[in-house]
């Protein structure tokens, strides 16, 4: 076996977006494409000698491909030792627990998230650094500098090795340990959360439907919830990861998750409900017939987080994403800690779990996660919510509604313009900031405004500033709407507007929060002009 300099032509569309380069498979399979992206990675990372690097993906159409290609080219960087989930496997929270716990210099993740997969369907790749989490935005952006340059790739040209047999192999003299995706995983899960109280929980038969949505989530919630907690065979449905995820767009979210929404709202639902997504760091929770808010569900774990072990301590803070509503920041009012808003993705917050500023963060996405590994954590989020039940007595919606009685209902949707040709995305976009410095102290379709800008941020940490992450429009009574181009779509651009209220008065939480929001979206009509502009008389999907 030897290493291979082989000629390549360079690419210009590998630019990593809010959770790294997602194309249509198809792309991906044109030749050296995956080759060009790995080696620009490579040549931007310091000499791999003695260093460990682990690999994994979400089991989509691809992913076996790619792990073999990737491991050859490993090799030829010069890593001592890749550690690989089998059979390619590794959900985006267990490549974080196994790069923390391994003391790996870095991960590769296979996943192109909650798109859809298949031949047809999408496939990504990301870097994740040595604390777990995904590469800041200086290493992004090296490797697509470097993406559109090189010249040659360098790869093994060993046959690969047998993925799916736990235990050590040597490929051109790199060791690869083939490990079980699982047990690293499970056993941080440990160290967070009361299991024996989750145990009684299910003794006493309380019941939970949990849908992997046929992604890469299925194992770790089998071992974890059907295995060690005793929930009942059949708790976890759509358990097994297909490679097209059995046609499901696995995104956990009331559209998408239809068939749990109808469990839950059935007459005979379970107690709780819950989804993850394709690479299984997404969650949704459902209640018995209601659903929780992404925003409300980041509120409630920060507003309970002592009743956990492992954070009975206290929070140090909490983060947000400047999408998510501020029913966070209302929590870490009350419990006198700060509450930190960041751009869109998850990177933004390793720098402030590294430094100890926060312990929870969260987005509107349905991301949820701690500082117990770098990345959002579905199933993290489901034990959560089942420790809380456990430790307070209380249901899923009753806990959501006494955070609402102390704080208010922070009233929240997010609406989705898909497939939007991207001249028209952009000039949309383009004519928003061009109207925001006039829309300060106007009245717009009756909304008073208070401030309208283009997200900025600062990194407290490392002070990096990064621009342009989003218009955000804010009204005198705090409501807000919030535009922004999605960073993770493969096909055309897709608008996002995010719409919040803030209602104090109980006797209004249980209103409806399209018709609550009504005025918002009036307001991002008039501003935005989507329908003149798209054609789009309505978001392709609200959640
Ligand atoms: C979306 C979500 C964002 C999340 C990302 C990765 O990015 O909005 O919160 O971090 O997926 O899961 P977007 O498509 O909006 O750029
Ligand atoms: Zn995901």
């Amino acid at each position: 076996m030897t290493i291979q300099t082989l000629p390549t032509t360079p690419f210009t569309d590998q630019r990593p977006g809010t959770s790294g380069l997602r194309k249509k498979v198809t792309v991906f399979a044109q030749a050296h494409y995956l080759e060009n992206f790995v080696q620009a990675l490579f040549d931007v990372l310091p000499a791999a000698t003695g260093l460990t690097l682990v690999l994994g993906g979400d089991g989509r159409y691809y992913n076996r491909v790619a792990v073999q290609t990737i491991l050859r080219m490993a090799a030829a960087k010069g890593y001592a030792r890749v550690l690989v989930g089998q059979g390619g496997i590794l959900s985006t929270p267990a490549v974080s627990a196994v790069i923390r716990a391994s003391q790996a210099s870095g991960g590769i993740v296979l996943s192109a998230s909650h798109n859809p997969g298949g031949p047809d369907g999408d496939f990504g790749i990301k870097y994740n650094i040595g604390n777990g989490g995904p590469a800041p935005e200086k290493i992004t952006e090296a490797v697509f500098a470097r993406s559109k340059e090189l010249q040659q790739i360098r790869i093994s040209d060993s046959a690969g090795i047998a993925l799916d047999v736990l235990g050590d192999y040597l490929l051109d003299g790199m060791q690869v340990t083939v490990i079980d995706p699982v047990s690293t995983y499970a056993e941080l899960m440990r160290t967070l959360f009361d299991f024996d109280a989750i145990r009684k929980l299910f003794a006493g038969g309380f019941r939970l439907r949990y849908d992997a949505m046929n992604a890469v989530g299925g194992p770790y919630a089998k071992a974890l919830l059907e295995g060690e907690l005793g929930a009942p065979a059949g708790t976890v449905v759509n358990g097994v990861p297909l490679e097209d995820f059995g046609g499901l767009h696995p995104d956990p979210n009331p559209v998408n998750a239809e068939d749990l929404i109808a469990h839950m709202f059935a007459a005979d639902a379970p107690d709780m409900g819950a989804a993850s997504d394709g690479d299984a760091d997404r969650n949704m929770v459902v209640g018995r017939k209601f659903v929780v808010s992404p925003s409300d569900s980041l509120a409630v774990l920060a507003a309970h987080a002592t009743r956990v072990p492992g954070y009975a301590k206290g929070l140090a803070g909490v983060a947000r994403s400047m999408p998510t509503s501020t029913a966070a920041d209302r929590v870490a009012q009350a419990l006198g800690i700060p509450c930190f808003e960041t751009p869109t993705g998850w990177k933004f917050f390793g720098n402030l779990l590294d430094a100890g500023k926060v312990t929870l963060c969260g987005e509107e996405s349905y991301g949820t996660g701690s500082d117990h590994v770098r990345e959002k954590d579905g199933l993290w989020a489901v034990l959560f919510w089942l420790n809380l039940v456990a430790a307070s007595g209380k249901s899923v919606e009753a806990l959501v509604r006494e955070l609402w009685a102390a704080h208010g209902r922070c009233v929240y949707s997010r609406h989705d313009y898909e497939a939007i040709p991207t001249d028209q995305a952009d000039s949309l976009m383009a004519g928003l900031r061009a109207a925001l410095p006039a829309l300060p102290g106007s009245s717009v379709a009756g909304c008073a405004i208070a401030l309208a800008d283009d997200f900025a941020y600062t990194d407290p940490v490392d002070g990096s500033v990064s621009n342009k992450q989003g218009i955000r429009v804010i009204l005198t009574d705090g409501s807000r709407v919030v535009f922004r181009l999605s960073g993770t779509g493969t096909e055309g651009a897709t608008l996002r507007v995010y719409l919040e209220r803030h209602e104090p008065d109980a006797s209004r939480h249980d209103i409806e929060a399209q018709t609550a929001l009504q005025p918002l979206v009036a307001l991002a009509e008039a501003l935005a002009h989507i329908r003149g502009i798209t054609g789009m008389a309505q978001p392709s999907v609200m959640t």
